[in-house]
């Protein structure tokens, strides 16, 4: 066994965990796929993927984590490796091992390297709220004038990832965690403040049709022909949400979950972020854009399309609402509210940075750990080499139209694979048994024994759900060069580095090739 660093406080470890899983996927992310499926009928398919699915996957990742950090591992890659071992000679351990490397690796460059710019964009956006820059101009062309001022959207960009790579730098309990015990609270509060405000606003423009509370129902009630309709590409896009929203299939949580002692409750640990993950989504994701939008859809909405009635402008919010949205038509409502739009501009901008910082942490961590630990270079030098990997993978995000969302929709397809082979080592090959015995180890709570059958066998059919619909839509979009040389690119680094990790380490064992 290794020693390595560990987390500080058991409350500042699910508060990073839930740092972690809490981001732009619950403010923004969630809000687009209610609305855009099917409004109240998309929670069912919801609530199975997260039950069947995302819960098990998370129990499985927490385990590998534990398990990898006890050998001195917080990559993928050797993680697998150890696992896999349990049932097949190291050689094909070995392929295991380098499978859950390259993907991880691919997710935490390329997933991040646009993550980061998004979340520059809301650094970007609070200023200008504050400052009151969009107020009184067509806020529409204001974005597209801040996208194509460069030197701005990196001077921003850059005040977000130097941010980062200090407080990853000062490592994990003395870094990470300090951090995330600020700002989880503050993004808690921020959000319900929010809420609150949303649920005051009642019908802002004074005509009793456009409220909050339509917003409300427009997201809640449930439009059960639609999800008749369309029960697959619902399904889809609920255990798509699934698996963004809890950081699940990139490496993270088992990076997090690395610095924990082996006998340190994951059972509870791993149920608390879900929840935490889930209130944030369900409740406060929600209860913010949404409703917002509809109250002041006279705003925002097309006059022509608001000419054919309130449905036609729902429609239109469900089909519209998105990332883009957030920086095209939110502003203008903040501008309708005058002073105070400002500050709520602010706030919202504000939750989306703060959601999105730690979330990218994680990531950010997990490539300066793969530094540290696999390649032995100090973490201080080493988040400044993870800096200038971000800067340069940032480039195309910035430089190329399109690649943003051709990377994304690999990455959809990725994350599913990834669960796939966290199950498929952390449990069939690591052996169902073990599995049980490991995540009961230290555990806080008794997980009830049907669990390990839906992770056995349950969640595997459940994730090729995601994993077809994602590669089929990926078959149907042709990747341009650069989204593929990227991807080729990080998948095939990452998978030398693994290689080159493992036979450092297990080089003996490798050569013998003999069942352990
Ligand atoms: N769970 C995150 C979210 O909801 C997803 C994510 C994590 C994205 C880490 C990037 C980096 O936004
Ligand atoms: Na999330």
């Amino acid at each position: 066994m290794e020693q390595r660093e560990k987390w500080a406080t058991k409350i500042g470890l699910i508060l990073a965990m839930a740092g972690n899983a809490i981001g732009l996927g619950n403010f923004v992310r969630f809000p687009t796929q209610v609305a855009g499926n099917g409004g109240g009928a998309f929670m069912v398919p919801y609530f199975l993927a997260l039950f069947l699915l995302g819960i098990p996957v998370m129990w499985v990742e927490w385990v590998q984590g534990r398990y990898g950090g006890k050998y001195g591992h917080g990559t993928l890659g050797p993680t697998f490796y150890l696992m896999a071992r349990e049932s097949v000679k190291p050689r094909t351990a070995l392929i295991f091992g380098l499978i859950g490397g390259a993907l991880a690796f691919a997710t935490t460059t390329l997933l991040n390297s646009y993550y980061l710019h998004l979340i520059g964009w809301s650094a970007a956006y609070s200023w200008f709220s504050i400052t009151g820059a969009y107020f009184g101009k067509n806020t529409a062309e204001f974005f597209s004038q801040y996208l194509s001022n460069h030197g701005q959207v990196f001077l921003f960009w850059g005040i977000t990832v130097v941010l980062l790579g200090i407080a990853v730098g000062q490592g994990v309990s003395k870094g990470i965690e300090r951090w995330v015990k600020v700002m989880m609270p503050l993004l808690y509060v921020f959000a319900i403040i929010l809420v609150i405000y949303v649920f005051a606003l009642g019908s802002p423009l004074g005509d009793p049709k456009w409220s909050t509370l339509k917003g409300f129902e427009f997201i809640w009630s449930p439009n059960w022909t639609y999800l008749k309709e369309n029960l697959w590409s619902v399904m889809l896009a609920a255990s798509g949400q699934i698996f963004f929203t809890l950081s699940l299939g990139m490496g993270i949580i088992q990076n997090y979950a690395s610095y924990l002692g082996p006998k340190d409750d994951v059972a509870l640990s791993g149920l608390a972020t879900v929840s935490l993950n889930e209130f944030a989504e369900v409740v406060l994701g929600g209860s913010i854009a949404v409703p917002l939008a509809v109250a002041y859809a006279p705003k925002i909405v097309p006059a022509d399309v608001l000419a054919k009635g309130s449905d036609a402008a729902l429609q239109w919010i469900s089909e519209n609402f998105g990332l883009g949205f957030s920086y095209t038509s939110l502003p203008n409502i903040f501008v309708q509210m005058g002073a105070a739009g400002r500050f709520f501009g602010a706030l919202w901008f504000l939750l989306l940075w703060f959601a999105g910082f730690t979330s990218a942490i994680a990531m950010y961590n997990y490539l300066t750990a793969l530094l540290e630990e696999d390649l032995g270079i100090p973490r201080k030098t080493g988040t400044w080499v993870v800096f200038v990997i971000y800067f340069l993978l940032g480039i195309p995000v910035v430089y190329i139209s399109g690649y943003l969302d051709q990377v994304d929709a690999w990455i959809s397809f990725q994350l599913a694979l990834l669960a796939l082979f966290d199950i498929i080592v952390g449990v069939w090959l690591f052996k169902p048994d073990n599995f049980w015995k490991e995540l009961h180890e230290g555990a806080l709570i008794n997980v009830p024994e049907i669990y390990k059958w839906i992770t056995v066998i349950v969640a595997p059919i459940f994730i090729a759900l995601p994993l077809f619909g994602t590669a089929k839509s990926l078959i149907g979009t042709t990747l341009q060069w650069p989204a593929r040389i990227a991807i080729l690119a990080m998948l095939t680094i990452g998978a030398i580095e693994t290689y080159y990790a493992i036979k450092k380490k297990y080089g003996e064992e490798l050569e013998k090739n003999e069942v352990i």
